[in-house]
């Protein structure tokens, strides 16, 4: 028997070391995390002890620093989930478990246009931001300007500087409509519903758009809004957890704590102008649209273009 032995790695690839204006998250055996800028003469201090900051720059990431009284952390560049969770926050941010659902279901990725309202902390944005590389660009929306300058800041501290293809408007979405044309449309608000004019003029026709909601009687609010509206496909609407797991040696069962809620995410596609999209057949669960029921209804329909009722098909 002929045995080929894989040939031996004895060199390692290297990266680019630390430098000033870098982020550093510096990790503790504990776990707690420390992140800090990095700039010539600083020392960065703890109730650990200090640690210069001359003595990470030029060091290989993932480097083992230790301060002034001992204690040793672990210094690696922050991930996005990582700048996410630890920056600063106006608003409630999207969890990096949601984020990275939208970019995937909502199919956002290079030369995208997107608009996405509201801002808030910005923590979205940037996943949008680093999707919609080359020629695609990201439009932000946020009515409070409190809100707008966070966004602002932790977008600009994350990509060190805005970025070229970013345009962020202090505006209620439904005061500016924008023209667009915009290929995926994210909303994360209190009220998605009353937006939906002012997605129908912007959103092109197979455009996705993605809503956020943190509770039921939002979410059942919007889908039914759209399914009376006509013009889109059947909306699909989905939450996640994401369980965390202990694994030690035969000791390996789920976290005892997680994230129990964030929020739920509905994800549709837009029609062609005047198409109203077929309704199921199948009659809807006994109650569901009982006489305690009073929100919209697919009945309600109107054709886009005439504003004449619509026919179920
Ligand atoms: C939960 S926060 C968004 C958080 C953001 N997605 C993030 O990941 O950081 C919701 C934001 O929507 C903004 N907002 C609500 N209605 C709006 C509207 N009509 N136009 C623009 N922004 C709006 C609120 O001011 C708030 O900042």
């Amino acid at each position: 028997m002929v045995r080929i032995l894989s040939a031996t790695v004895t060199t390692s690839p290297e990266g680019p070391p630390f430098e000033t204006g870098d982020q550093v998250q510096l990790t503790d055996a504990k776990g707690r995390m420390h992140t800090i800028t990095l700039q010539e003469g600083q020392r960065f201090h703890t109730e650990k002890g200090g640690i210069e900051h001359d003595i990470l720059i030029g060091a290989p990431e993932g480097s083992l620093v230790t301060s002034s009284k001992g204690t040793a952390y672990l210094a690696l560049r922050p991930l996005l989930h990582d700048f996410v969770m630890s920056m600063p926050r106006g608003a409630t941010i999207i969890y990096p478990k949601d984020a990275a659902l939208i970019v995937a279901f909502a199919d956002i990725g290079p030369g995208a246009r997107v608009l996405e309202a509201g801002a808030g902390s910005g923590a979205l944005t940037c996943w949008l931001l680093r999707s919609v590389t080359g020629t695609g660009t990201l439009t932000s929306v946020e009515k409070r300007p409190d809100f707008a300058q966070i966004a602002q800041r932790n977008v600009t501290k994350y990509f060190r500087g805005t970025p070229e293809n970013w345009m962020l408007h202090t505006a209620d979405l439904v005061e500016l409509a924008p023209a667009g044309p915009f290929d995926r449309v994210i909303l994360d608000m209190l009220n998605p519903w009353d937006m939906l004019e002012v997605v129908e003029g912007c959103l092109v026709p197979g455009g996705v758009l993605c809503v956020y909601v943190a509770t039921t009687t939002q979410l059942s609010r919007v889908v039914e809004t759209l399914r009376a509206a006509g013009g889109w496909t059947e909306p699909k609407s989905s939450e996640t957890m994401q369980r965390g797991w202990h694994v030690e040696g035969l000791a390996v069962r789920p976290d005892h704590r997680m994230v129990g809620h964030t929020g739920f995410l509905m994800f549709t596609r837009r029609l062609a102008p005047g198409v109203v999209a077929p309704t199921k057949r199948r009659r809807p669960a006994k109650g569901a649209y009982g006489e305690d029921y009073d929100g919209p209804r697919v009945t309600d329909r109107r054709d886009t273009t005439t504003g004449n009722p619509v026919e179920d098909v």
